[in-house]
């Protein structure tokens, strides 16, 4: 069976979050079980100089804008795994965010960048592009990738089965709708229907209509986007849709986020051998200027800094979190009102409060092995991949009861102490003071240190690799 995944990023090459992990993962996962993979990819600048062994499968244009267009066939640098790259400079050679331009706005052809990317796909799947490789399923993430089933239901021709995966339906790939002179649809009918919203254009919309089957990340998001409170609007068709929606829980890429083998790290540890985890932390400290002790709390957020985060939370709680004796490092960026509070939170306590504005990679490994505990309180999460990695380093995720989290995260409670099932700490209203509750709550567990080594340990050797995750995606796959 061959599969071809389309999506707007891959770690390691663009990554603005968990899509791109997820995207490098699952298909090395899906090749790893025998099935013949390929991903298609924008060319953005990362990606043009960092897939290997580029070669030329066709050229064609003018197409959304650009004069000419190549498509080119490569491997991923890490896994191998062959990848098709849509090379077209006059829409992708742009340095920085994938989506957004320097002045921190949306490109104005983001919707011809991202519908090329789909009408690549659909003329791979008519063989059009390439004659030697032709998917059975083509499977697309999130909007940028969401106009491939609505090209290839226009074309009745072609059976090729689509998998649509929702990694987070807030984002719906909006435009206005005189847009769609410059997408090659024909819009008309029951086509107009499937991707008109309210005046606008919805390439998410477009991509929940027209695909065979539909798939939310995580069990819990998947329940959750049937409602108003988390379908932004989509609610209603995903209800219709909901023979053909499930909800598949994403993995963790082991060899990417493991701290017996991770290079970002001081010193690397594992469940048998934890002592490195105490170096990692100590060592964080001490650069970070707080009083190095294994005694204190440490307590961390990894995360873009958006609404859908909820770190606004994490603001109101600093003083209770301080109170309770701990230590607060912050890496992420985002929304100019949350960086500043964590800013002016950091100056105030410049002994207890670290805060890094920006995206780095190795940073958050090391972050993530030296913290106690991972703070996500978000709004909603589709599935969260932090807290997965958390589980593995030893450090307790505290979340809020929502999406993947709540399907990852079992509370510590008297009766899962005991039963040993506990994994770290949930806590269900969106406020500052109930995730401040729960802080004070896991500062004192943190002070008994022998059942703190039993959650650790319990979360150390959980498996969410993407063993049983493939094999679900493979069951879909074969069913349609
Ligand atoms: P989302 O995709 O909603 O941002 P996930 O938890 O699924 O949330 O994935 C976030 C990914 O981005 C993780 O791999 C996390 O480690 C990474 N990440 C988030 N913020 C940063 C940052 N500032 N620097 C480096 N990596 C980050
Ligand atoms: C989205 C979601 C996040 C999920 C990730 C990968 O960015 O916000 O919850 O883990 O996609 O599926």
């Amino acid at each position: 069976m061959r599969i071809l995944h389309v999506a707007a990023e891959i770690y390691p090459l663009v990554k603005t979050g968990g899509l791109a992990d997820v995207v490098a993962a699952l298909p090395a996962a899906l090749a790893a079980r025998g099935l013949d993979t390929r991903v298609l990819v924008p060319g953005m600048p990362s990606v043009m100089s960092g897939v290997v062994d580029l070669k030329r499968v066709m050229r064609f244009g003018p197409a959304f804008g650009a004069a000419v267009v190549t498509l080119r066939l490569g491997r991923m640098p890490d896994s191998g795994l062959p990848v098709y790259v849509i090379d077209a400079p006059f829409l992708y050679r742009r340095d920085g965010n994938p989506y957004l331009g320097p002045d921190g706005r949306d490109w104005n052809d983001n919707h011809r960048r991202f519908a090329l990317l789909g009408w690549v796909a659909a003329h791979l799947a008519s063989g059009e592009l390439d004659r030697r490789w032709q998917p059975d399923v083509v499977h697309s993430h999130d909007w940028h990738a969401g106009l491939a089933p609505a090209y290839i239901a226009q074309s009745p021709a072609l059976n090729t089965a689509t998998v649509f995966t929702i990694h987070n339906l807030a984002f719906r790939g909006l435009f206005p709708l005189d847009c769609h002179t410059d997408l090659g649809l024909l819009i008309s009918g029951a086509m107009q229907s499937g991707i008109e919203f309210h005046g606008q254009l919805s390439f998410m919309k477009a991509a929940l209509v027209h695909a065979k089957r539909i798939n939310a990340v995580s069990p819990s998001y998947a329940r959750e986007i049937c409602t108003s409170e988390f379908g932004w609007g989509l609610d209603g068709l995903l209800r219709d849709r909901g023979d053909d929606l499930s909800g598949i829980l994403n993995g963790v890429d082991y060899r990417v986020w493991d701290p017996r083998t991770d290079k970002a790290l001081t010193r690397n540890y594992d469940a048998e051998n934890p002592r490195g985890k105490k170096v990692c932390k100590l060592t964080l400290q001490g650069e970070l200027g707080f009083a190095r002790s294994t005694k204190i709390p440490l307590l961390a957020v990894v995360s873009r800094l958006t609404e859908q985060k909820g770190l606004d939370l994490v603001l109101e709680a600093l003083p209770v979190l301080l109170a309770a004796g701990g230590q607060l490092v912050v890496i992420g960026s985002g929304d100019a009102d949350v960086e500043a509070g964590f800013r002016a939170a950091a100056a105030a306590h410049p002994k207890s409060v670290s805060v890094y504005l920006g995206y780095d990679d190795a940073m958050s490994h090391r972050i993530t092995a030296a913290a106690d505990i991972l703070l996500v309180p978000s709004r909603f999460e589709p599935c969260g991949l932090t807290q997965l990695y958390a589980l593995r380093y030893g450090t307790l995720p505290l979340v809020r009861r929502v999406g993947g989290l709540a399907d990852t995260v079992i509370d510590a409670t008297p009766a899962t102490l005991d039963d040993g099932t506990a994994n770290g700490f949930v806590f269900d209203q969106a406020t500052g003071c109930a995730l401040a509750s729960r802080i004070v709550d896991a500062c004192a567990l943190f002070r008994d240190s022998a059942r703190w080594r039993q959650i650790q340990k319990r979360g150390m050797v959980q498996d969410f690799s993407w063993d049983d995750s493939a094999a679900r995606y493979e069951a879909l796959y074969r069913r349609i």
